[in-house]
């Protein structure tokens, strides 16, 4: 029996490949990883055009459960759904490697990521530096790697791509993002994140998606409307980017 990974892309219940929907309408079993992204839908909805019932993994499922999926593969046919891409941004690459690990056999269907769908901006993707994610600030855990990441990238003239956090309850948007940054910047003062940096925020790329450029002052109070959202401070731009960029200022 198989364990199939299959990306379901970006947006809404229609973006899986034709190819994932024959394995999943077949499948014994579908798992939804539903805590790293969302789709503009709910899981009743892809239910109802899948004609599967779903059984939502949670991290706790997917990190420390992850025999339960591995066992229902070894007799069952069984899909792992991922929003998005299945090894993009989050790589699921511990599941892949235990059921090698047991002999189980493994299919990847892939689908569109955000990983690449920020090329609609116009910015390059080769020009991007290391990727880098924005947690919700706790009590005792504010980390700055994210400010770290946009610096290391600035001294390369690369673009950084921002993930933003997401929890059961809440997902982060654009403007919180920037508060974030702009609260490590008062704290570090190194010119890397103030009012005056140009920066892009992204909404719903792949669906009805918003996308905005402008200086961090100008877009701490633009509405980005409903998730998923992300952040793009750009490096050093080539003319067809700038030209691209003005689109969305
Ligand atoms: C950890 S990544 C998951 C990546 C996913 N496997 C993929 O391939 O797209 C999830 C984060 O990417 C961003 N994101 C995902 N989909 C998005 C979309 N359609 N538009 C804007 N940002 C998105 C959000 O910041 C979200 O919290």
């Amino acid at each position: 029996m198989t364990l199939h990974l299959i990306g379901i892309g970006l947006n809404d219940e229609k973006d899986i490949s034709v190819k994932g929907l024959n394995i999943v309408k077949k499948a014994d079993f579908v798992f939804l990883e539903n805590y790293t992204s969302r789709l503009q839908v709910s899981v009743e909805k892809l239910e109802e055009f899948y004609e599967k019932k779903i059984i939502l993994a949670d991290r706790e499922t997917v990190e420390r459960k992850t025999d339960l999926i591995l066992e229902k593969s070894l007799n069952k046919e069984t899909a792992f759904l991922v929003v998005g891409d299945v090894f993009s941004a989050t790589t699921h690459t511990d599941l892949f490697l235990r059921a090698k690990k047991k002999k189980i056999s493994i299919n990847i269907v892939n689908n569109a990521s955000i990983l690449t769908a920020v090329g609609i901006t116009g910015l390059e993707l080769y020009k991007f530096g290391k990727t880098t994610s924005i947690p919700y600030p706790e009590k005792n855990y504010k980390p700055e790697t994210a400010y770290d990441v946009i610096k290391n990238n600035k001294e390369l003239g690369l673009h950084t791509l921002i993930l933003l956090d997401i929890k059961p309850n809440k997902n982060m948007t654009v403007n919180e993002s920037i508060r974030i940054l702009l609260d490590i910047e008062k704290k570090r003062k190194e010119n890397i994140f103030t009012e005056k940096t140009m920066v892009l925020g992204c909404a719903r790329l792949g669906g009805d998606y918003k996308i905005k450029c402008g200086t961090i002052s100008k877009l701490e109070k633009e509405d980005f409307g409903k998730p998923m959202h992300c952040l793009i401070i750009p490096g050093k731009l080539h003319f067809i980017e700038e030209e691209a960029l003005d689109i969305w200022k």
